[in-house]
Order: C-alpha cells, then structure tokens, then sequence
C-alpha cells in the first residue's frame, strides 16, 4: 500500500467519496492530534508519573486514575478552540461541556470515553479512546444534554485509538472502516488497512466468565453451548479472550472476527449493563456495522436504540455476524 496519511483520507473521503465536509475532516484531524498527545503520555508509564489513582470519582462514581483525567483534558483543550463544534460530552463529566464564548462554535456534538479499559493502564495493558460525531440539531446554538440524545444511526463519524504495542486509530465516516498506525518518528497516522471485515463465523468469543452466576437464561444457553464445545449442540470447539479493555477486545474482533458480549445481568438488575451507549457502543457499533459485523443489545440493533440519557448503560453483542444473530434470537425464544 502506498503511504496515505489520514488527513490525505480524509481529504480523498471529502473531494471524491463526497462522504464529508471540510470541517468534519478538520475535528476528526483534531480528534487523531489528542489521540497521539494521549499515546505520548500513556507511552511514558512510571517515568512520566501518570500511573496511579488521581484520588477522584467520576460521574459513575469510579475511582479516576490520573490518565483518565489527563486523556480528558487533553481532548477537552484540542476540541474546544477548533471552531468545528457546538458542544462535548465525555464519560468524565456528568453534562455536557459548551464551547466558551471567546472561541468559534461549529455544527457537530462530539462525543468520547476519554481512556477506556483504564483498569488496564497500571499493568500496561492496551487500553484506549473512544469517540463519536453526531450532527447538532439544526437551529441550536447552546446544546444541551437532549440535543445529544439521537440514536447511532445519526453518528456521522465514528472511531477509536488503542494504544498498545503500537498505536492504532480506526475510523469510519459512513464508507468502510480504515485503520491508521502511527508511525511515531514522523508524528503521523498512517492507513494500515481499508475496508476492514469482520468474518461472519468465527470461533472465538469475549465475555467476563466472572459474571455468569448472574447471567440472564438466553446468555446462560448461548454460552454454555460455547463451552461445550464439540461435545455440544454446536459440534465445534470455541476459543476464550478477554482483555477488559474493550477497544482491545473489539479491536482483535475486527482483526480475525469473534464476539464480544457484555450483557445485562442480575448482579446489579438496577444497571441496564456495564458499557455506555453514546460513547462506547454505539460508535463501536458503527464500526463493526461497517465491517459487515452486527451489534444488538441482545433484542434489537444497537445503532436504532433512541437514547434516553446522555451515560446510559446498555448490553453489548457484538461481531461475527452469525454469532451476534443467534444470541439475539436466543433472547427472543420464549424463556
Ligand atoms: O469501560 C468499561 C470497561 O473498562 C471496558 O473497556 C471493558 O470491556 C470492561 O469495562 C471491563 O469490565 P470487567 O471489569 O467486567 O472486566
């Protein structure tokens, strides 16, 4: 492949794809530059000081570790001044963060997990950045919390960073999925791989076996006939990985295919799941939709849930397209 930047994809997304408009590409560049600012602090672990507990809570009442509030600064400061955004959510704020007076406002919401999978970060672990573009309502020039509520469908622009052995962004703008590596002499993204695809069947699956006393019956069958293996209904053995980031798990998904489900279960039955919808599944939705993988929330497609709160919880199927369609049907058989 010859070397393509992202700004040179996301020129060719803008002129020839006619997928994009100019100040989209710009936010999305913006999104990538935090990213790597990210990855260079994430890079230096304990010589940097930033491991370790910053001795806060989040909104979700999770303790902080120092580079969740780092990643988050670092995305807040490049994102506000860019004049391509009306307004932000993040999962570290409980709302949403205007655009101050003093700088230009544009016409998109962006949306992100700061550092997702930060239980990771101490043991160095890949974890990750998460984040999705919806369109501000026509008309509205102070964004509140409603105007984010539109379901994945509307998301205009979606991706992610992993920051492992080396540091990945993935994107989509509606026309495939690309991945860029960064090469980190040149400080640049670079497009590894285009019009990634996940495999419809596969043989390997991600949960947290940990939860499964309180497993609701349809994850409870799915599962077990998994673990059963070719002494089961299934007639064929199947391969466990959990990483517990989820950029990771989900990136290894989109690499070789798989399933990754975090379900809703009875541990907490107040909690709708584990995972965010506005700022984890649906944009990871839209990736592995537009790698030809699915994406439930066990009864109906992710990316058409209307959104009733900007931090809502919600259970996760995603991947393998045949896989992520039988342990949906499951949850639709009578019990
Ligand atoms: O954001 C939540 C998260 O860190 C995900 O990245 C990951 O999939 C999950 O939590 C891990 O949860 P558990 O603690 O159940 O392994």
């Amino acid at each position: 492949m010859s070397h393509i930047s992202l700004t040179r994809y996301l020129i060719d997304e803008q002129y020839q794809a006619r997928r994009i408009q100019p100040d989209l590409r710009l936010l999305i560049e913006v999104v990538a530059r935090a990213c790597k600012a990210i990855s260079v602090a994430i890079g230096k672990g304990a010589l940097g000081n930033v491991l370790g507990s910053a001795d806060a809570e989040n909104v979700q009442g999770e303790v902080q570790k120092k580079l969740d509030v780092i990643a988050n600064e670092i995305l807040l400061e490049a994102n506000e001044w860019g004049g391509h955004l009306a307004a932000l959510a993040s999962e570290e704020l409980e709302h949403p963060s205007p655009i101050p007076n003093r700088y230009p406002k544009g016409e998109y919401l962006l949306l992100f997990d700061p550092l997702d999978g930060s239980s990771n970060i101490d043991v160095n672990v890949s974890v990750g950045t998460i984040f999705s573009v919806l369109r501000c309502p026509e008309g509205v020039t102070d964004p509140d919390e409603s105007d984010f509520l539109q379901p994945g469908t509307r998301q205009v622009a979606a991706g992610y960073a992993v920051y492992g052995p080396s540091t990945l962004l993935v994107l989509t703008v509606g026309d495939g999925v690309a991945v860029f590596t960064l090469d980190r002499e040149q400080g640049s993204f670079v497009l590894t791989a285009d019009r990634v695809q996940i495999p419809a069947d596969t043989r390997e699956f991600a949960i947290n076996m940990s939860n499964q006393r309180w497993w609701q019956p349809p994850v409870q069958r799915y599962v077990s006939e998994l673990v059963a293996g070719r002494d089961g209904p299934r007639g064929v053995d199947f391969n466990m990985r959990w990483v517990a980031s989820m950029v990771a798990d989900v990136h290894r998904i989109l690499s070789r295919g798989g399933i990754f489900m975090y379900p809703r279960d009875n541990k907490d039955p107040a909690k709708a799941g584990r995972l965010r919808l506005m700022y984890e599944a649906n944009p990871m939705a839209m990736i592995v939709e537009q790698a030809g993988g699915a994406a439930t929330d066990g009864h109906q497609r992710l990316l058409d849930v209307q959104p009733t709160g900007l931090h809502q919880r919600i259970a996760v199927f995603l991947g393998s397209r045949n896989e992520v369609e039988r342990v949906t049907a499951y949850h639709h058989e009578p019990g």
